[in-house]
């Protein structure tokens, strides 16, 4: 049986890098790695690392950007979700120091969650559950990393593929049918620890890979069955950006043609919760986004994974 999915508008999107780029030949000065094996085996050439931002900075930069496109009445905003892995610190909450930066002094429910890389997806269903409750008027979606903190400069099995940034969104309850959001979420635990992060990111990097490629074919299978709709009804597909390698082999196992999946990985590397919300936002920047219906889908420690199909 088909499940009651929400209904959202989306209103606007925002991202922030940080300056300071790393290049694949600085990481060879760091370990022994090289460019060649670097791009070859992930597709990354870069990635960014934050000097003097916080978590909360870059999350509130990405929100600024996304007020600003549309000039939108930030007083409207009555619902803060910020998913990331490296926030600010235990409490308050990264999203309760976003809405203080962003001096949202009205009443706000703002609160952080953690699903890893996924973390965005969840939280945009959450939002979209809230918002359709009709007891709020628009939430602020972010997810914003600073993985440098917990990356360990001496494992060339991790250190190479992380970097740090932020993606936000803006979205509001609707009553057009058009606008129906659909959500696949799921997780389960991983009880051999294949990625886990105590002080450091410890990662089995073939086991992720092929739990990834798995779950993001089952996550666009179930999404798409959801909503009733083709691969040829999606203009895009946004999916997190962990690696080229893993989003070619699910182009293949879907039969989706690469030129729908839209790609950054090469610029950021990958920036867990942030991955998805900051290419939406290169999207918008790059796309005549109106009428749109763009995928999202991603998997991260937990393991988690998740999708959702949304109108632009
Ligand atoms: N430079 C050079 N050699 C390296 C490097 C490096 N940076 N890293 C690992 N190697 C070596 C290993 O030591 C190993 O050498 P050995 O065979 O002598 O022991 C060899 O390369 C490993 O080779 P493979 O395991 O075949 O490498 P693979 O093609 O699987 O690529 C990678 C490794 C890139 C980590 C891949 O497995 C992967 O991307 N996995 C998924 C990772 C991921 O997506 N993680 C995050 C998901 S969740 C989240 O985003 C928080």
């Amino acid at each position: 049986m088909k499940r009651n999915q929400p209904k959202i508008k989306i209103i606007s999107s925002g991202k922030y890098v940080p300056e300071t780029i790393v290049t694949n030949e600085d990481m060879e000065k760091l370990v022994e790695t090289s460019h060649e094996w670097i791009v070859t085996r992930t597709g990354i050439h870069r990635r960014r690392k934050a000097s003097q931002e916080t978590t909360s900075d870059m999350a509130y930069m990405a929100a600024v950007e996304a007020i600003n496109r549309v000039n939108y009445d930030k007083s409207k905003i009555d619902l803060l979700i910020m998913a990331t892995i490296t926030g600010d610190q235990m409490t308050p909450s990264t999203a309760n120091f976003i809405q203080a930066k962003l001096g949202l002094d009205h009443e706000v429910m703002s609160f952080d969650i953690n699903a890893a890389c996924t973390g965005f997806v969840y939280g945009l269903e959450i939002a979209s559950a809230l918002l359709a409750t009709n007891r709020f008027r628009a939430a602020l979606v972010i997810g914003g990393e600073i993985l440098s903190k917990i990356v360990d400069y001496t494992d060339r099995n991790t250190c190479v593929l992380f970097g740090d940034g932020a993606g936000a969104m803006i979205i509001e309850p609707s009553d057009d049918p058009k606008d129906t959001a659909y959500f696949f979420n799921a997780a389960r635990g991983d009880t051999n620890g294949s990625l886990t992060v105590k002080r450091f990111i410890e990662m089995d990097g073939k086991k992720v890979y092929q739990f990834a490629v798995g779950a993001m074919e089952e996550a666009i299978h179930k999404v798409l069955d959801e909503s009733g709709l083709s691969i040829d009804d999606i203009d895009m597909v946004i999916p997190h950006q962990a690696n080229e390698r893993i989003i070619q082999s699910v182009a293949k196992s879907t039969g989706i043609p690469m030129s729908k999946f839209m790609l950054n990985l090469s610029e950021y590397g990958n920036t867990s919760a942030a991955s998805i919300p900051l290419t939406i936002s290169e999207y918008f920047d790059s796309h005549e986004v109106k009428g749109k219906k763009i995928l999202l889908v991603g998997f991260g420690g937990g393991f988690t994974w998740g999708s959702a199909i949304l109108q632009l």
